[in-house]
């Protein structure tokens, strides 16, 4: 397979559209997964009986009916756990394994391990028939929960100004409700740890999809009452994590390790697609209450919001996702009087975690809707109210006390406007539906600004290894993982520029416990700002040393010294990199390193939920056209055009893929991905890709334009990029209002179709119907 080699060696290695480290083993089906590993000899394979009621209380199990199934080793329960039964990140109220309450259909109560995956599944779907429950009474939805006043973390409240007062002084008011619909990450590659017991038992190494090997380490210490320094933890690459492998790859990875350390022998657990949906959390969906007052120009004045997730039966990661939603809620509107709540419902459901974007979505998508709303009642363009509303020179404190330095909504608008043909596009339309009496087109636009940096401040951290061998070649180690977004990729060639060396000299290894410790998840979109300036850092001692080694050499100042191109210069000589690299290694020169960095700035009180969560913004925005027949309530979105902020990219082929999955991720979630829980018995009827759908290649919208806005990041980052792994999946919203936009063409003029997302056919014909009545 050939690696990139063939570049030109004077041509720079950051800001090139050069291929993801693993694309030639990615599309030729080689890239190895956990699940391609290898299995060491007597591997035992694991599958989890899961709870059949929404919420009971359990009395028993028969144990020795599953003993005696064909190829069954062993049964564990909760009263196999050898120390503390949790899975939960930061509060400690998420079982391993059912310990005397069921709290969702779905929940594992018992573990199977078996010679082979196909016997563990056999007598693990015996679930129903050997498990003994008296039911309690379940909590379904989040607006029942929240109606009981019961929740997973406490309520939270952020404020500014006087919205009540504000309120009642409104020229206008808008009130309404809203229900948005969760997301399933629907990650390619299924949770997977493999346990291999190390030492005789006495240490532990785990193969494990995830994105935080980490806090893997962590919680498979706390169960097995452990140190940290007997597990190692490992993931080479995901097949995709989309949040859904940042804390719920736990239960898997305890459970192998349970089993591997009771049983003396490897132990994998692999589960299937269905168990996947059925166990695992994803995207939490939110309702809404909201009360807003505006202007005549449309210029909101004021907003008093309820926001209620649905976290699900335990907290998980629901209060820094309710938190992001609450510093997310404007968007890219200076909104002068807010008061805003926000409650994680609990219910008897999977407990819903980080899922691209962590709640920012949800809670940017609100004001986009209300907007939406109030450009209707007012008969303006819905584009030119969002202009009218924007952060602006002055009108620029969020309402999180973090004022907004950069201001790129009102350039990067009229950019994509123009592009787009937005205005002569909105006259187009607007002729078509006169004419076509069944199909009809809708056109919108929405801007994206989305925070950069973990809400938690300690998490702004990073750590790398990078080692030079004696023939030049270079290994760099770092705490990120890589899930196909292209982390090694960026980081590999960061560390090339550094060290003036073609990529194809640098290799990225695994991520590895026990090789950086205490990292962060890679998350919150922070992988490559975080580790890419941990691994520069690392790379520049050793160059400083090399230079120091070389200026001596070529008896020349070290400031005259340069990497470039393969070989290192100064004082009328060029070596090649590998050979004062051997020459260095004879004197003694350590040519490895490594690394640490820490995001600047940043504080966040967040009992008062003020302060400064966030390095900086990007920015991004996106033009849809959708075309909806009124019959059927069918709808595809024939055109988009999207415009997004990546600073100075650092590999523009990277960042666009990055910028148009993320659009059609957003696209599949407010359009078409829809989940249904049995509204009696809790059972998500919508587990597999039968009944739940994701967008494929064919959904892509037919006319795609992509561009990335070519502004530096104000901000120091790495090489003056931005983040781009999340904050694309808002430029979706566009494609659910250009939906909205043909229903209410369906309508009486100036009607606002009541559309709640998803938009499926379904909810399509409802808002039709609704505004025909
Ligand atoms: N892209 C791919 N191909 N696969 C993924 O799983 N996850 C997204 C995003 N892009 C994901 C992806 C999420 S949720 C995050 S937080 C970021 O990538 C994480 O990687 P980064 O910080 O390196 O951008
Ligand atoms: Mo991404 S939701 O922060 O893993």
């Amino acid at each position: 397979m050939n690696k990139p080699e063939v570049l030109v060696l004077h041509e720079p290695v950051v800001g090139r559209s050069l291929p993801h480290e693993s694309a030639h083993l990615h599309v030729s089906g080689a890239a190895p997964y956990t699940d391609d590993l290898p299995e060491p000899a007597g591997t035992l394979h694991a599958a989890l009986g899961l709870s059949p009621i929404a919420h009971g209380r359990l009395t028993g199990l028969d144990v020795a009916r599953l003993r005696q199934q064909p190829g069954v080793v062993a049964v564990l329960t909760a009263a196999d756990i050898p120390a503390e039964n949790n899975c939960g990140p930061l509060v400690h109220d998420d079982p391993i394994l059912a310990d005397g309450e069921l709290r969702y259909v779905g929940q594992p109560v018992f573990a199977i391990i078996a010679t082979d995956r196909d016997a563990a599944r056999r007598a693990a779907s015996l679930a129903k028939q050997v498990i003994q429950a008296e039911p309690l009474p379940a909590v379904l939805t989040a607006l029942d929960a929240h109606a009981a006043g019961q929740y997973a973390v406490p309520p939270m409240h952020m404020t500014r100004g006087d919205p009540a007062a504000q309120l009642a002084a409104a020229p206008h008011r808008l009130q309404g409700t809203w229900r948005l619909g969760g997301q399933e990450q629907f990650y390619l590659e299924g949770q997977i740890s493999l346990a291999v017991p190390q030492e005789g038992g006495d240490g532990l190494l785990v193969h494990c999809s995830t994105q935080h090997p980490s806090e893997m380490q962590q919680l498979l210490g706390h169960a097995l009452g452990w140190s940290a320094n007997r597990v190692a933890v490992q993931c080479r690459r995901m097949g995709g994590g989309f949040g859904g492998k940042e804390s719920q790859s736990a239960l898997f990875a305890c459970v192998a390790a349970i089993a591997a350390l009771k049983l003396k022998k490897p132990v994998k657990l692999r589960v299937d697609r269905d168990d996947d949906f059925l166990i695992t959390g994803r995207r939490h969906g939110f309702d809404y209450r909201w009360d807003v007052g505006f202007d005549d120009d449309g210029r909101l004045l004021a907003a008093d919001v309820d926001l209620i997730s649905n976290a699900g039966h335990s907290a998980d990661l629901s209060a820094p996702v309710m938190a992001r939603a609450l510093c997310h809620f404007d968007n890219a509107y200076w909104l002068p009087h807010v008061a805003l709540h926000g409650y994680s419902a609990k219910t008897n459901t999977q407990s819903n975690t980080a899922f691209r974007g962590f709640g920012g979505p949800q809670g940017a998508l609100a004001v986009e809707v209300i907007l939406d709303g109030i450009a209707r009642r007012l008969r303006l363009d819905p584009a030119e109210v969002r202009r009218r509303n924007f952060y602006a020179p002055g009108k620029d404190m969020t309402p999180y006390g973090q004022r907004v330095e950069e201001l790129h909504a009102q350039a990067l608008t009229a950019q994509l406007l123009a592009s787009s043909r937005y205005d002569e596009r909105r006259a187009e339309i607007a002729a078509f539906n006169a004419a076509s009496p069944v199909l009809k087109k809708g056109l919108a636009f929405t801007p994206v600004k989305f925070g950069i940096s973990f809400n938690v401040v300690h998490l702004n951290q990073a750590g790398a290894l990078v080692h030079v061998y004696t023939d030049g070649s270079v290994l760099v180690n770092h705490g990120g993982t890589e899930m196909g977004q292209g982390l090694n990729t960026k980081v590999a060639q960061v560390v090339a520029h550094e060290l003036g060396l073609p990529l194809g000299a640098v290799r990225c290894s695994a991520t590895d416990t026990s090789k950086v410790a205490n990292t962060s998840a890679t998350a919150a979109s922070t992988g490559s700002d975080l580790n890419g300036k941990a691994a520069q850092d690392a790379a520049r001692k050793i160059k400083a040393r090399l230079t120091t080694f070389a200026a001596e050499r070529f008896g020349c100042a070290p400031a005259l010294v340069a990497f470039e191109a393969g070989q290192v210069c100064g004082g009328g000589q060029s070596v090649p990199f590998k050979e004062l690299v051997a020459a260095a290694y004879l004197q003694r020169v350590q040519l490895w390193s490594d690394g640490f960095y820490t995001t600047p700035g940043l504080h966040w009180d967040r009992t008062t939920l003020q302060g400064h969560p966030f390095y900086y913004y990007a920015w991004g925005g996106a033009v849809c056209e959708a075309l909806v027949d009124t019959l059927t309530g069918e709808s595809r979105i024939t055109r988009a055009d999207l415009l997004h902020d990546v600073g100075t990219s650092l590999n523009p082929a990277l960042d666009i893929g990055q910028v148009e999955g993320g659009f059609i991720q957003g696209m599949g979630w407010l359009t078409m991905e829809e989940l249904v829980w049995h509204p009696k018995t809790g059972l998500l009827t919508t587990h597999a890709p039968s009944t739940y759908k994701i967008p494929t290649a064919n959904d892509c919208p037919t006319e795609f334009h992509t561009a990335l806005f070519g502004t530096p990041n104000a901000s120091e980052t790495i090489h003056r990029s931005k983040a781009v792994g999340e904050p694309p999946l808002l430029l979706g919203f566009a494609a659910l209002l250009a939906v909205k936009d043909a229903c209410a063409a369906g309508g009486p003029e100036g009607c606002d179709p009541p559309l709640h997302a998803p938009a499926t056919a379904e909810a399509v014909l409802n808002a039709i119907d609704a505004v025909r009545a």
